[in-house]
């Protein structure tokens, strides 16, 4: 991408996904990912240097996930930004997953590949849902973070993967059991609410996994219909909770911006749930959320991410002695 005068280019957007390969497992395989990291590297780099139709020497950063995630994937883009840094002589970014996912919200689409950068008005307030995490993360500024609440076991997108593999459908289960859920009556079922009630805005989403796990046991998951009134009904329990908390926080905190980052948030029930919890509860936040297209995993994210964080004056960081945190928490 090329930043210029708060706009947005994007020259090139290569996505190498490994669903396929991993839907064969019901789940991503760390070391077939960490294999197929290896293997489409450089035809990436290569597709992405093509298409955006520049030199690698005309490049000003490198910037790259540094965690959290799957140590093997990690590993391997870590250490071809490193060896790209190296060759080029050009400074290395480094960045957290999750800041990206928070910073895909920055992005308004002005026509194709063409996005302005939206003045933000803090504090922000942003619900994490992804395969890995559920956060509520606060920021007074930009690129300080605070986690004022989060899963304590499962995560949300983990949940959804989880009842899909239960009721027999692929993978990811977010997308599937999403589309299921339009045809199903979500109070066919009542699924718990955990933790709905407690004094803080920490999530819990292996109980009702669970309560899936115990409704779907023996049932007849041929029937379409029953099958459609579990999805609706699992997903409701799940956007109940985070949109529940979310505006908790938010009043709490006085949030003026509340946005969604992460693969869940391309759930179209739980951006609608959202804005209109909002819209009656506390119409003076304004809700918004990222361009469907970066709302995966993608590498602009990581980029707008590293712009910011060099914005800053952080983040660039030695290349040298850089190395993957499968832990990396937001700070
Ligand atoms: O952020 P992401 O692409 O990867 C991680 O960093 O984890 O998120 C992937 C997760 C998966 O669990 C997937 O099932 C979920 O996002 N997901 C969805 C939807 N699209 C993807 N969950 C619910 N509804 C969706 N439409
Ligand atoms: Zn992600």
């Amino acid at each position: 991408m090329r930043i210029k005068r708060g706009k947005v280019e994007v020259l090139a957007d290569v996505v190498s996904s490994q669903i396929k390969m991993h839907s064969a497992y019901g789940g991503v395989v760390p070391q077939l990912a960490a294999r197929a990291h290896l293997r489409n590297m450089v035809p990436v780099l290569e597709k992405a240097f093509e298409k955006a139709g520049i030199s690698k020497k005309k490049i000003d950063y490198i910037a790259v996930t540094k965690g959290p995630g799957l140590i093997p994937a990690l590993m391997i883009g870590v250490n071809a930004a490193k060896a790209l840094s190296f060759a080029l002589d050009k400074p290395l970014v480094e960045v957290n997953h999750l800041e990206g996912h928070i910073y895909a919200n920055w992005l308004e689409k002005e026509k194709a590949d063409l996005y302005s950068l939206k003045k933000m008005r803090f504090p922000v307030l942003c619900l994490i849902v992804s395969g890995g995490h559920t956060q509520l993360v606060l920021m007074k500024a930009d690129m300080k973070f605070r986690i004022v609440g989060e899963t304590v076991d499962d995560a949300v997108g983990e949940a959804f993967d989880k009842v899909a593999k239960i009721l027999g459908l692929g993978y990811p289960g977010g997308p599937i059991v999403e589309k299921l859920a339009e045809a199903g009556d979500a109070r066919a079922i009542a699924f718990p609410r955990p933790m709905m009630g407690s004094k803080d805005f920490n999530f819990s989403f292996s109980g009702l996994k669970t309560a899936v796990l115990y409704e779907a046991k023996g049932k007849n998951l041929d029937d379409k219909k029953y099958i459609a009134d579990v999805a609706a009904s699992f997903q409701a329990a799940a956007l109940d909770v985070l949109s529940v908390k979310t505006l908790q926080a938010a009043k709490k905190y006085g949030a003026r911006n509340i946005f969604l980052g992460g693969g869940v948030s391309a759930n179209k029930a739980l951006r609608k749930t959202l804005r209109e919890k909002f819209a009656k509860e506390l119409p003076e936040a304004n809700v918004d959320f990222p361009p469907f297209k970066f709302t995966t995993d993608n590498a602009l994210m990581i980029a707008i991410a590293g712009y910011y964080r060099i914005s800053q004056g952080e983040g660039i960081t030695d290349c040298k002695h850089l190395k993957a945190d499968m832990n990396l928490r937001l700070i």
